[in-house]
């Protein structure tokens, strides 16, 4: 007996997927991207790339990306936001057709994974070309989009093999957390009021995150919805970008139908289509929690069986949820990046029982260089 060894087999270093290794790779991902750039002891990012001041020109902000990074863009706007800073997050496909104006006090922050993404580079020329500065948030060196923008700020994540991104999309939205903070504080003059309690949440994230890796029990219930009609997520401010991300990768991987919605968008629609073989996943991240609860209620009153991705599981939202899974309790603005820890492992496993081709799945690439 010997064990025979391809060389794209020792790379997945024993996994059977790299996208399940690259998921277990998250803590050591997120070290790499915090790494040296959290003051934890007084607040504020120690970004070496943008020192105090480098933004104090700014006034809005535009994110553009495509796929997984534009939820990236859209949580990151959800940051940016609710310190008072004007952010927008555009599909980079959209932007060069919508021509949101731009002004030299527009910063574009471009943010792909591969730096390659056609409709993001042509978005980022039609940024520059109308004044705005722009910069690239990627994970790798040397790509177009850090040639073609002004500045960059990497992610440190390592490679990414696996067609549907997981852990480039944990190092981004911490990546851009970390940019907002600079943001903020060039724009308002002072740190954000709970700057050092996210610095020190995000100290926290690899170990929280590997504590998720540890004990989910996403396969649970991966196996318990498997066949169903569809897959719905919910969430609200920032757990909306997440619910958006949790569906994209269930469809990506696993062929079966599933939506991401806005939790307030439910009742314009959506609605209609929930039934009691049309699990709901509702993601908690303590942004106007009691109005989710109360779709969740709604669903339920349709028959659909409510997944709870919450922190607080002795609370009215685990007594109503016929699952929960747990995530640990850190600062609401970044309880996203974990909320998705746990969805990415449930698009795996049931995309793994379903043996999909996970790593390559039909149609799709893991970078999209025509438009
Ligand atoms: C493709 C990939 C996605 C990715 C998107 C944007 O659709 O399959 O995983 O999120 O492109 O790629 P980028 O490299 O610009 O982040």
């Amino acid at each position: 007996e010997y064990i025979e060894w391809d060389p794209e087999t020792a790379t997945k270093g024993g996994y059977e997927h790299f996208m399940y290794k690259e998921i277990n790779e998250q803590p050591g991902a997120l070290r790499r991207t915090t790494q040296g750039r959290l003051d934890t002891r007084t607040g504020g990012a120690k970004l070496d790339e943008f020192p105090p001041g480098t933004f104090a020109d700014v006034q809005q902000v535009h994110l553009i990306a495509m796929g997984t990074s534009h939820h990236a863009g859209m949580y990151a706007a959800s940051l940016l936001n609710a310190r008072g800073i004007p952010a927008y997050a555009f599909m980079s496909g959209e932007y060069s057709v919508v021509k949101p104006p731009v002004t030299p006090s527009t910063l574009v922050v471009a943010v792909s994974q591969s730096g390659e993404t056609a409709d993001t580079l042509d978005a980022v020329r039609r940024a520059r070309s109308a004044g705005a500065r722009t910069l690239a948030v990627t994970n790798v060196v040397g790509s177009s989009i850090t040639r073609e923008c002004d500045d960059e700020l990497l992610l440190r994540a390592g490679p990414e093999i696996g067609v549907a991104a997981t852990k480039t999309f944990s190092s981004q939205v911490t990546a851009l957390a970390l940019l907002a903070e600079r943001i903020t504080e060039d724009y308002t003059g002072m740190k954000s009021t709970d700057s050092r309690e996210l610095m020190n949440a995000l100290a926290r994230l690899p170990g929280d995150v590997q504590e998720i890796l540890d004990t989910s029990t996403a396969r649970e219930v991966a196996i318990e919805y498997e066949g169903s009609d569809a897959y719905f997520f919910i969430g609200r401010g920032p757990a909306h970008p997440v619910a958006l991300e949790g569906a994209l990768k269930f469809k990506e991987i696993s062929y079966e139908h599933a939506e991401g919605f806005a939790a307030s968008e439910l009742k314009h629609g959506p609605l209609a289509l929930v039934t009691p073989i049309t699990p709901v996943f509702a993601i908690f991240t303590g942004h106007e929690d009691e109005a989710t609860l109360s779709n969740v209620k709604e669903v339920q009153a349709r028959g659909a069986p409510v997944i709870a991705v919450t922190s607080d599981e002795s609370s009215e939202i685990a007594e109503f949820a016929d699952h929960v899974l747990s995530i640990p309790e850190t600062h609401p603005e970044i309880a996203g990046i974990l909320a998705n820890v746990q969805l990415q492992l449930v698009a795996y496993h049931a995309a793994n029982l379903l043996e999909r081709p996970i790593d390559k799945p039909r149609n799709l690439a893991k970078c999209v260089t025509v438009e």
